[in-house]
This record gives structure tokens, C-alpha cells and sequence, in this order.
């Protein structure tokens, strides 16, 4: 793995939505890299969160990168209104897609980035044969619903699994994190082998306010490129 920058995905599930614009530029000048943006059909996860509008109104504000989280029984039926809203990447899950490899080929049909997700007790190897296909897989390290939930510790060694799978197949693919990410826990995912790192609670909702807690998060993760660069290269 050549690691270049961990990358901070700030999640405005947790976001105050009555500031919600003045937030999302706050990020992006604290050095966000995307901004992701989860949709909850209460079907597929038991809550309800936001629709195309958000990205649409998101899209007329930031330049970063809208990453659109389908926590939804039926994504095929969502795409084509996000991508038009200004989607520029979806994550689907593998959990409940019979024809995953068709929803991720009309993602890319779409010209958007296209990538997996697995929920904390689906294993790495689902990947397997999907891999090749995506740009980024995530692997949620909580059970997906809800925000400020308490990062799942086992999910660790998966990171770690879901990183050589990634490696063996599609190297330069993406492997992403979400869930009960923060200063404590960054680290963790790291060292395991995450390079994008998704947070809402500890971003949004920290009180010290946006730009201080990314700079706490990075402090927490960019010492570790160092660390992790020359046994991974010599791996190569
Ligand atoms: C959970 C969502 C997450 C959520 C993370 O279902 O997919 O993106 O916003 O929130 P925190 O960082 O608060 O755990
Ligand atoms: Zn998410």
C-alpha cells in the first residue's frame, strides 16, 4: 500500500441543518476531502434522514466532492435523481442487492465513482468478486442507522482483511471507514489499513466547532504515515 494522505469525509448527518451550508464551507476550509451524505429510507436502515434536495443545494455551495452513503432497500431507483442533483460518488451496500454488479455498472454508466459497502457482520470476502469494479469500499464500523453510535472494536481485524483483499485484486481502490470515528478511534482504522476516514459527530457536533476538531482528527491519523509507509512499501 503507498500511503499518500489520509483523507477526512465529514458526515453532515450530524450536522446543525439550520447552518447546514455554513458548516459544509467550514469543512471544506478546514481541508475536507469530500463530504458525505447519508440517505435512510427507513426500510433499509430504521431511521429517515435527506433526499436529492440536500445534494442540490450542497452542490451550489462547495467544490469538494458529494459522496452519497444509499442506506436504502432499492438504490437503483434513487440513482439517476442524485446524479442529477450533483452526486459525484455513491456508496451501495452489499447487504440485500441481488444484482450488485448492475447497480454498480449504472453507477459508472452515470460517469460517477461507484463503491461497495459491507455492514459490521457481513465478511471481507463478499468483496471478493466486486472489487475489481469499484473505486472504494467501506466498511462500516457501526451498524448502519444512526449517528453517534460506538465504534464496533472487532470490526479492526475486517479493516485489516478488506486491506489485502484490496491490495491482491484492485490496488488503489479506496478503503473507507464510518461510524464512531474520532480521535481515539483513528487511529485504530488506520494502523488497520483505512485511508478514508468518514465522521459526523466527532466533526459536527464536536463543540469546539468544525475546524478544530478536523485539525484534532488529522493530528491524530498524519503521524502515522510516516510509521506505516516504509513497511508497507517494503512489502510492495
Ligand atoms: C451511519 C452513517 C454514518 C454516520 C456516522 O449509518 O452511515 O455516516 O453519519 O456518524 P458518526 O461519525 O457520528 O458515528
Ligand atoms: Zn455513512
Amino acid at each position: 500500500m503507498r500511503i499518500e494522505a489520509f483523507k477526512l469525509a465529514p458526515s453532515i448527518l450530524a450536522a446543525d441543518f439550520a447552518r447546514l451550508g455554513e458548516q459544509v464551507v467550514e469543512a471544506e476550509r478546514a481541508g475536507a476531502d469530500r463530504i458525505h451524505i447519508d440517505v435512510m429510507d427507513g426500510d433499509f436502515v430504521p431511521n429517515l434522514s435527506m433526499g436529492p434536495a440536500i445534494v442540490e443545494s450542497l452542490r451550489k455551495i462547495t467544490r469538494l466532492p458529494l459522496e452519497t452513503h444509499l442506506m436504502v432497500s432499492n438504490p437503483d431507483l434513487f440513482l439517476d435523481e442524485f446524479a442529477a442533483a450533483g452526486s459525484d460518488s455513491f456508496l451501495v451496500h452489499w447487504e440485500g442487492n441481488n444484482n450488485l454488479h448492475r447497480t454498480v455498472q449504472r453507477i459508472k454508466a452515470l460517469g460517477k465513482r461507484a463503491g461497495v459497502a459491507i455492514n459490521p457482520a457481513t465478511a471481507a470476502a463478499v468483496l471478493e468478486e466486486i472489487v475489481q469494479d469499484v473505486d472504494q469500499v467501506l466498511v462500516m464500523t457501526v451498524n448502519p442507522g444512526f449517528g453517534h453510535q460506538h465504534f464496533i472494536g472487532t470490526t479492526t481485524s475486517k479493516i485489516a482483511r478488506v486491506r489485502e483483499l484490496v491490495e491482491r485484486r484492485k490496488p488503489g481502490c479506496e478503503v473507507e471507514v464510518d461510524g464512531g470515528i474520532d480521535a481515539t478511534t483513528a487511529p485504530l482504522v488506520v494502523r488497520a489499513g483505512a485511508t478514508v476516514l468518514v465522521a459526523g459527530s466527532s466533526i459536527f457536533g464536536a463543540p469546539e466547532g468544525v475546524t478544530a476538531a478536523m485539525t484534532r482528527l488529522h493530528a491524530a491519523i498524519d503521524h502515522l504515515e510516516e510509521e506505516l509507509e516504509p513497511a508497507e512499501q517494503s512489502a510492495l
